[in-house]
């Protein structure tokens, strides 16, 4: 073979290889196993890859189709107004996982109650949690949004209906991650063996491998916080915010957004915060399928993630949809704003 024919061949073999470090594959490359558990897992994630794109679809020509975007005049439990896309995206799950053998029972920021599949239920041993489109106030105006998932493992038979096995700290978790919707659809996973990201492919309709094993920054010039609600803060909080403020170094970005504003700190490092107010002590934030998710990832990734008193992970919620403070981050980051607010109590 001519030297020009072997490297048309190896660049050909390379692109090859990318291209076929799909999610599935992935899942069984991390866990080096082709077991029942495994295989599980690697199908779990495919059907939640396959919400990620319905959703991602439905964004790219919302703006071209007559009621996708707006709200429906309804108000979910949280009391937050809920819109078409939060609806569109909540039925998105439950349609992947039907018939999926795979999931029992879904449990999403937009239902009171956990959705049971009973068809799955002798042999689905999983629930998946999800917030089926976070920072929804960005829908209707073509920014960054994203989904967020965690997958536990079901405990128990939960004939009552009441999910009481979920009521358990976030280390239970066996994966979680988001999906970002973008310039790019992006999905980042970790099931306890590093933080992945996939970059979907429109031309392949599949999310492909562009970076493994990421870890984020131990100090950012980020700090991303909603400082609206400065008077609503704890005075300690507020000192923090004003050391911010007089320290060179640091700079604002907040999108309304959580899954953006944390893959930014992911990739560049900082500090998100969503702290309680003195109205609300608990935030705004949900554990499940929110805080607790994300915590998983960034620890995964090197960071850290606290109520400021305690670790997210470490939190025993006692409903479903709890609510926690959440300081998410960069090690350092994370660290400095625990001192102000240790200072406080
Ligand atoms: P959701 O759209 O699922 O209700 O979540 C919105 C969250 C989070 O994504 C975002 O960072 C935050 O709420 C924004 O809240 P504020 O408008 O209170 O800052
Ligand atoms: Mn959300
Ligand atoms: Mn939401």
């Amino acid at each position: 073979m001519t030297q020009v024919a072997e490297t048309l061949e190896s660049s050909t073999d390379k692109a090859l290889d990318r291209d076929c470090t799909t999610l599935s594959r992935h899942v069984l490359q991390q866990l080096q196993s082709f077991g029942p558990e495994a295989q599980d897992l690697s199908a779990l994630m495919n059907r939640i890859a396959l919400a990620g794109k319905l959703i991602a679809r439905r964004f790219t020509r919302a703006g071209l189709m007559e009621d996708v975007l707006g709200f429906t005049g309804e108000v979910n439990v949280q009391g937050e107004s809920v819109k078409k896309m939060d609806v569109y995206a909540n039925e998105v799950f439950i349609s992947v996982f039907k018939q999926s053998g795979l999931v029992c029972r879904l449990a999403s920021e937009e239902m009171e109650k956990p959705y049971y599949i009973p068809e799955n239920c002798p042999i689905g041993r999983y629930t998946l949690l999800y917030d089926p489109i976070d920072g929804s106030s960005n829908t209707d105006i073509n920014l960054s949004l994203g989904s967020i998932f965690s997958i536990r493992q079901q405990e128990g038979t939960d004939l009552d209906g009441e999910a009481k096995d979920l009521l358990n700290h976030g280390r239970k978790q066996l994966a979680a991650g988001y999906i970002l919707y973008g310039p790019s659809t992006m999905l980042v996973y970790s099931i306890g063996k590093g933080v992945h990201f996939f970059t979907l492919d429109p031309s392949l309709g599949e999310f492909i491998l562009t970076q493994e094993n990421v870890k984020i920054p131990e100090h950012g010039a980020v700090y991303s916080v909603n400082e609206g609600n400065f008077w609503q803060w704890e005075e300690s909080f507020r000192e923090y915010i004003r050391y911010v403020h007089k320290t060179e170094g640091y700079t604002a970005r907040y999108s309304g957004a959580m899954v953006s504003d944390i893959h930014r700190i992911l990739v560049q490092g900082g500090v998100f915060l969503y702290p309680g107010t003195l109205q609300k002590p608990e935030g705004k934030l949900r554990l499940l399928y929110e805080t607790a998710p994300l915590a998983y990832l960034i620890e995964q990734a090197g960071g850290l993630a606290t109520t400021g008193t305690e670790d997210i992970l470490d939190v025993v919620p006692k409903q479903l949809h709890q609510r926690t403070p959440l300081i998410i981050g960069s090690q350092q980051d994370v660290a400095k704003v625990e001192s102000f607010m240790q200072k406080g109590q």
